[in-house]
């Protein structure tokens, strides 16, 4: 049996209210694709089954387990290059000369996904900034707990390593752990993960001096991403600096963002008086 339509209008409807992400109809075929290896885990024959089961009986770890099923993880190392060489080459340069020399430096990867945005900026820092990377603390935050534990532990299978990190940078940040590659424990300790749904209050965080929230406003509606962009704003420092992934924009969602273009990346920095 293929998925009803009751079934798919259920999920959508679980998966907006606990993520804001907006499955679309049209997109039965992945919410299939996503729920098939939990309902044949539950030994189910069907998707429609398993909803049908959770949906009657619900329990906090099954309506997790579908929300993080339908959450997309798609990362990578130096995932658009510039955004990280805007980091060493302007950003961090002008937070460490506005600061001063005992001030700590926050930066946050909200939506971290499995953390290789986290640890991108982590190695950047000790190899372009290293006197300066004791002050810098990196916060790594995903609505997935899957995606958190994966980032505190740091570990990464070859094909991971393999989309997007220099070689001369694995040698240096990782060590071998079985047929996966660790980061240093010096790297690990720069990184705090923990989960933090963004379409919710935010716990109390910050302030950062720089965030990177990237291809993750691309799954909500507009409502939604307003209200993420005010959150973020929140805590953030006034002279801070957002970085949104290459198809994300604060343009004409909401207009107390400054766009600055720095080297062939553009930021956003809170406008003043807003
Ligand atoms: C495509 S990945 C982006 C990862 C990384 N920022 C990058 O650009 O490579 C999107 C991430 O957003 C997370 N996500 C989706 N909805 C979320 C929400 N409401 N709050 C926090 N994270 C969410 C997903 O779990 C997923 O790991």
């Amino acid at each position: 049996m293929t998925l009803t339509t009751t079934s798919f209008d259920w999920v959508r409807q679980l998966v907006h209210r606990e993520s804001a992400i907006v499955l679309q109809p049209g997109k039965e075929y992945l919410v299939e694709a996503r729920l098939l290896p939990i309902a044949r885990r539950a030994g189910l024959a069907d998707v429609s089954q398993f909803v049908e089961s959770v949906r009657t009986r619900p329990s906090p770890d099954s309506t997790r387990a579908i929300v993080e099923a339908l959450t997309t993880n798609e990362t990578s190392w130096f995932r658009d290059g510039d955004p990280f060489t805007a980091l060493t080459s302007t950003v961090l340069p002008s937070l460490l000369a506005a600061r001063g020399p005992s001030e700590r430096l926050q930066i946050w990867s909200a939506a971290c996904s499995s953390g290789q945005e986290a640890y991108t900026i982590a190695m950047l820092l000790e190899d372009a900034l290293p006197s300066a990377a004791s002050r810098v603390s990196i916060t790594a935050t995903d609505i997935s707990r899957e995606m958190v534990e994966r980032t505190r532990a740091g570990r990464f299978s070859q094909l991971e390593v393999n989309r997007g990190l220099p070689a001369p940078m694995l040698v240096r940040h990782f060590v071998r752990a079985g047929t996966e590659w660790e980061v240093t424990p010096q790297l690990r300790r720069m990184v705090t993960a923990s989960e933090c749904n963004l379409a919710a209050p935010l716990p109390r965080m910050g302030p950062f001096d720089v965030v990177y929230l990237r291809n993750v406003l691309i799954y909500f509606d507009l409502p939604t991403k307003q209200a993420i962009l005010r959150r973020v704003r929140d805590v953030m420092r006034p002279d801070g600096w957002l970085f949104l992934g290459a198809a994300e924009t604060t343009l004409g969602v909401d207009d107390s963002w400054e766009r600055v273009v720095v080297g062939r990346s553009s930021a956003y920095r809170p406008s003043k008086g807003k």
